[in-house]
């Protein structure tokens, strides 16, 4: 069973993404299994893996997102990209309209948990890269976690954000 980690902090800019990327590469050398979610319309994560053409190629966690919402049937391992042995959910700027649609529903703040659950047999861990927001997408990041990773640099700006994200989660 899969412990699921949330890399989060309003802030932007403080490393969430680096942090998340090198914690998977340091996960995959102990032997674990790990999956990788890009829950940023930025995709940075997912162009560290290489997949730069996400939005034209590839499904993405907003495709995904999206089908779940509509509740569509789909195969999950068709959104699951394999690079170096870790797995990734890829993100492109698609994730926008996805969360613009989420916003509108109510209840969608566990989307992703209903993904989660269908994943978790088949890792160690499953780590989620946020965007420096606490929009929708943020939220069902943090309720599908078991923990949450809070990455800060020692500006001022991002201690406030870790604080307002304390606040959110009901820490
Ligand atoms: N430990 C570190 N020391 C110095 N620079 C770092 C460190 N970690 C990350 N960086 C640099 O800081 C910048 C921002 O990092 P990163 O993209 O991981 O932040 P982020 O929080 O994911 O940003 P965003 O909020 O836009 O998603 C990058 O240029 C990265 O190379
Ligand atoms: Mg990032």
């Amino acid at each position: 069973m899969a412990e699921i980690i949330t890399i989060a902090n309003r802030k932007g800019g403080v490393g969430k993404t680096t942090t998340t990327l090198n914690l998977a590469y340091s996960l995959k050398e102990l032997g674990k299994k790990v999956l990788v979610i890009d829950l940023d319309p930025q995709a940075n994560l997912t162009r560290c893996f290489g997949l730069e053409n996400a939005d034209d190629n590839i499904k993405t966690i907003g495709h995904l997102l999206m089908a779940e919402l509509e509740e569509e049937r789909y195969l999950l391992k068709e959104y699951i990209t394999v690079y170096d042995d870790i797995n990734i959910i890829p993100s492109s700027i698609y994730l926008s309209v996805a969360e613009a649609q989420m916003r509108m529903e109510t209840g969608s703040e566990r989307i992703l948990s209903d993904i989660t659950e269908l994943l978790q047999e088949q890792y160690d861990y499953i780590l989620v890269d946020t965007s420096p927001s606490l929009n929708i997408l943020t939220i069902n990041a943090l309720c599908t976690a078991d923990s949450v990773l809070i990455v800060a640099d020692t500006q001022i700006f991002a201690i406030v954000g870790i604080s307002e994200l304390l606040k959110t989660g009901g820490f």
